[in-house]
């Protein structure tokens, strides 16, 4: 069973090979029960935890892999299954029919813009029916389970996942009815979730500061809900062997196509009517591999790429990719890119890193996948979220690729990476899903201003005369501020007496411990969540901007278009009598819209009154 640990597997002795062993088991052969007796089982082992020790039930997503692949390995010795592509019909039995295929597209101005004299493709797998490369996995995933008999009309599946795995499983759900429920960390942008919700997935959201082996974490809180469900089962991208075979059965064979232009089909087609002659003539134009199986002679195409670059989150993609490419062309380069406060890149020296968290969706982990077979990435890159973002917007202005920011990731590594390379090869990229997943992030330039990855002054749009100036300027009255112990019904008499619509909650020292919005308070009361009697320090609110006086309007302004506030604060130095000191931040104001609109029309007011005045004198 993909989803049920057997007594073995909980133990880290007994890892779930994710190539050798049984495919469609995902677990060690001789362990294999069947659904009835597995979820027995979990039962069995739940009511064991509820009553004695707390002990979890769930399989690592980081056991070593068993798998039994190497470059030298022979093919007939594989146990998977390989699932051939086939060429699509004019009308498709349904959408899940348009996920492969996905097109290569020539790369023209970045490349000269950072001086390369190879060749760079992008292979576009936002073009996939849900939108990413993670498409191909989750079909696979099901259909295999599906053939394994262990997916069953009326189950559901569970999958923790940054978002895109999720609507390419709930998308595969939709379209054959199983119920689907995503856990995804909180991170993950509210775009994939309204996916997920129109496509029927229910969601469950987890703390994205949440190590992957807590209980709290995306792949804790799956394990749980699957203990709890019956005929509920996780695919499990991190083991399932079907994720890397899906890319090396499929994205790895178009690349290889896309960069010959003819296609193994008719390569076959050829090879049955013609033999020896056409073997020749292809030899001399498409460097074919003639290889004797037992199976009788067989066309292995070699394209003609020289290095390949992708990112890393489960692995699977590079993992798969990588190993076809480097049995057709033994001297390819693969490049992995993982991001900086990721563990997955090699040597373990280029991971350290005082960042814990980064933007980029999709990539890096703190974890090793079991999938993710290391051995094929020749060198790793550790990216960045500022050169990733902006390297996504060039993509998109640059070569009107609509990609995502893990997509700018990888481009970003390629144009370092691929400056080795000379003039008449060829470095192919994967851009892994589409803008549609970040609308509300990188594409904004306030978000990107916000977050620090673009300076305003880059920006090309002319600024109003007011958006350098200072927040000194604005006419800002003594901030009001309440103790966490005041009671809501206080607070609100106190906002209503004062035209407020917010007050910052502050301790005795002026500390700031979070704000108090009367939208906050009346929407946890109406919904029986607190009592007017309570102290406000129940529905603090935390997640507000704060902004400096030496800011400028132009940054306050850019936070007033999404927040109705912003807290001006300043920074003190306080020491203590032993002499050691500390930053403590405390409370100048709050600024809202209405502010900054006085500003900006008194202002005008005051030079049309000027002007008006001239004219009269002159
Ligand atoms: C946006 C994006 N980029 C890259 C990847 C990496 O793919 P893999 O999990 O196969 O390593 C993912 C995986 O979720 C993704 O969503």
């Amino acid at each position: 069973m993909p989803s049920v640990p057997s007594s073995k597997e909980t133990t880290v002795n007994s890892p779930v090979c994710p190539h050798a062993g049984k495919l469609h088991g995902f677990s060690n052969g001789e362990n294999l029960k069947t659904e009835e007796e597995s979820q027995e089982a979990a039962r069995n082992i739940q009511i064991k935890t509820k009553n004695s020790s707390p002990e979890r039930k769930w399989i690592r997503p980081d056991l070593p892999s068993r798998c039994t692949w190497s470059l030298e390995a022979s093919k007939s010795d594989s146990p998977h299954t390989q699932v051939s592509r086939t060429v699509a019909p004019a009308i498709l039995p349904n959408i899940l029919n348009k996920i492969g295929d996905t097109p290569m597209v020539r790369i023209n101005n970045i490349p000269k813009a950072f001086g390369l004299k190879c060749e760079i493709l992008a292979k576009c797998e936002f073009f996939n029916a849900g939108g990413s490369v993670k498409d191909r996995i989750s079909l696979r995933m099901v259909e295999d389970a599906e053939r394994a008999g262990i997916l069953k009309p009326g189950d559901t599946i569970i999958e923790p996942t940054s978002g895109n795995t999720g609507i390419g499983l709930a998308l595969a759900a939709a379209v054959k009815g199983y119920r689907c429920i995503i856990v995804m960390p909180e991170k993950m942008s509210m775009e994939k979730v309204d996916v997920l919700r129109a496509l029927g997935a229910e969601i469950v959201r987890t703390p994205t500061s949440a190590r992957f082996d807590s209980p709290e974490s995306h792949v804790g809180v799956a394990w749980r809900l699957k203990n709890e469900i019956p005929n509920s089962h996780i695919l499990d991208q991190y083991r399932n062997p079907s994720n890397p075979l899906a890319h090396y059965d499929t994205t790895a064979e178009e690349i290889l196509e896309q960069c010959e232009g003819t296609s193994i089909l008719s390569c076959k087609i050829y090879r049955n009517f013609f033999n020896g002659i056409i073997a020749f003539s292809l030899k001399l134009t498409l460097e074919v591999h003639w290889k004797s199986s037992q199976q009788g002679s067989v066309f292995l195409l070699t394209g003609k790429v020289d290095m390949l670059v992708a990112g890393a989150g489960t692995g699977g993609t590079i993992t798969g990719i990588a190993r076809k490419l480097k049995e057709r062309c033994p001297n390819i380069k693969i490049i992995g890119v993982d991001p900086e406060g990721s563990i997955l890149a090699e040597p373990e020296e280029l991971n350290k890193t005082d960042k814990t968290q980064y933007e980029v969706e999709g990539i890096g982990y703190d974890f090793i996948p079991t999938v993710l077979d290391r051995s094929v990435v020749d060198t790793w890159y550790k990216s960045n979220d500022e050169e990733s973002f902006n390297m996504s917007r060039l993509l998109i202005r640059e070569e009107g690729l609509l990609c995502g920011g893990s997509s700018g990731t990888a481009m970003a590594a390629a144009v370092h990476a691929a400056k080795e390379l000379k003039e008449g090869q060829r470095c192919v990229v994967i851009l892994p899903d589409s803008i549609r997943n970040y609308m509300s992030k990188f594409l904004s330039d306030k978000w990107m201003v916000q977050k620090g990855f673009l300076r305003e002054e880059d920006l090309m749009v002319k600024k109003p005369w007011w958006w350098n100036l200072k927040l000194q300027c604005l006419n800002m009255s003594a901030p009001l501020t309440v103790l966490p112990t005041v009671s809501c019904q206080k607070t609100i008499q106190i906002l209503k007496h004062n035209g407020f619509d917010q007050a910052p909650v502050v301790d005795d020292t002026g500390l700031i411990l979070g704000m108090v919005t009367l939208g906050n308070m009346l929407s946890s009361i109406l919904a029986g969540k607190i009592n007017l009697s309570d102290p406000v320090s129940k529905v603090l609110y935390k997640q507000f901007k704060q902004i400096t006086l030496t800011d400028n309007l132009g940054k306050l302004s850019s936070i007033l278009e999404i927040d109705h506030f912003a807290l001006v604060v300043h920074e003190q130095i306080q020491y203590l009598t032993d002499g050691s000191h500390s930053k403590k931040q405390m409370v100048f104001g709050v600024v809202t819209a209405v502010d900054l609109l006085n500003f900006v029309t008194a202002r005008k007011r005051q030079e049309r009154s000027m002007s008006e005045s001239t004219d009269e004198l002159n």
